[in-house]
């Protein structure tokens, strides 16, 4: 198993990407505190794992929330004793205008995005620090990597991400503490949806899907598993030679 013995702490756990992550990072050997402000959620994926045999526990909790971000972090290390893995999964699709745009829709973009993961991670540090080192992982985009004239606002905060990223990566190395980030494409969760067919886009979300597919390399959208091979990949000791790294898991789009 690849994460045996370790503690992994999971945001937006309880559905698409994250909920697949927690489920076979559970399988792979972790403990698992699987976060998310849908209780319901919550509570099935963590059914799901422990049916299968395997630990976790669900914390609900309103990442917008400062403290409920610093708090996610004592409340893993109460149950399990500590944390060797942080998944900084949490984030908002924003909204497509600048024109115009109010000031809290700004501020939620933003602060899911980027200050919601700067909170969590600094309180994840020390503890990491205390057990000798750790892996975290960001879940950036490939708006992270280039424009996105769909989502400019959270373009920004997705190339935030991972200039938070890579500035952590040489500042944690010699803690023992590896940072890296995933940059998906277009993959096949509720929040895609989100993403083609926003109120305030002009094309309607069938045209932005069949736009977005023609550009894919790959000719497909992803599957949540496909970032999670990546996600478990990263966050594990077969990369341990790896920090600072944005992977695009995106069927070739960036590379064009
Ligand atoms: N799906 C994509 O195409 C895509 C592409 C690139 C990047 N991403 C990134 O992946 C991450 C999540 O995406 P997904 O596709 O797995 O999403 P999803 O829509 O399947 O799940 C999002 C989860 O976040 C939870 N959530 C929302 N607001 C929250 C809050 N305030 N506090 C706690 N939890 C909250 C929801 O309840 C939900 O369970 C985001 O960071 C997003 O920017 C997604």
């Amino acid at each position: 198993m690849r994460l045996e013995n370790k503690i992994a702490l999971v945001t937006a756990a309880a559905s698409g990407m994250g909920r697949a992550g927690v489920i076979r990072f559970a399988a792979e050997g972790a403990k698992v505190a699987a976060v998310d402000i849908d209780k319901n959620g919550l509570d099935s994926v963590v059914q799901e794992i422990t049916d299968a045999g395997h630990e976790a526990i669900g914390i609900c909790a309103d990442l917008s929330d400062d403290e409920a971000c610093a708090s996610i972090v004592g409340e893993t290390v109460g149950q399990f004793g500590g944390i060797d893995l942080l998944w900084n999964h949490v984030g908002h699709p924003g909204f497509s205008r600048v024109e115009g745009i109010a000031l809290e829709d700004y501020a939620i973009t933003m602060d899911l995005n980027l200050r919601s993961v700067f909170v969590t991670t600094g309180a994840a540090i020390p503890e990491m620090k205390t057990r000798g080192g750790g892996s975290i992982l960001f879940t950036s985009s490939i708006a992270g990597l280039i424009g996105s004239p769909f989502s400019p606002l959270y373009s920004a905060a997705k190339w935030g991400v991972n200039g938070f990223m890579a500035s952590l990566a040489g500042r944690l190395a010699s803690d023992n503490i590896r940072v890296n980030s995933v940059c998906p494409g277009v993959i096949d969760t509720p929040m895609a949806k989100i993403f083609m067919a926003r109120p305030d886009q002009e094309t309607d979300g069938e045209a932005n899907l069949a736009m977005m597919k023609s550009l894919i390399p790959l000719k497909r959208i992803g599957q949540p598993e496909e970032v999670v091979n990546s996600a478990l990949f990263l966050l594990s000791d077969e990369a341990s030679y790896i920090t600072g790294v944005a992977l695009p898991v995106d069927g070739g789009f960036v590379s064009k």
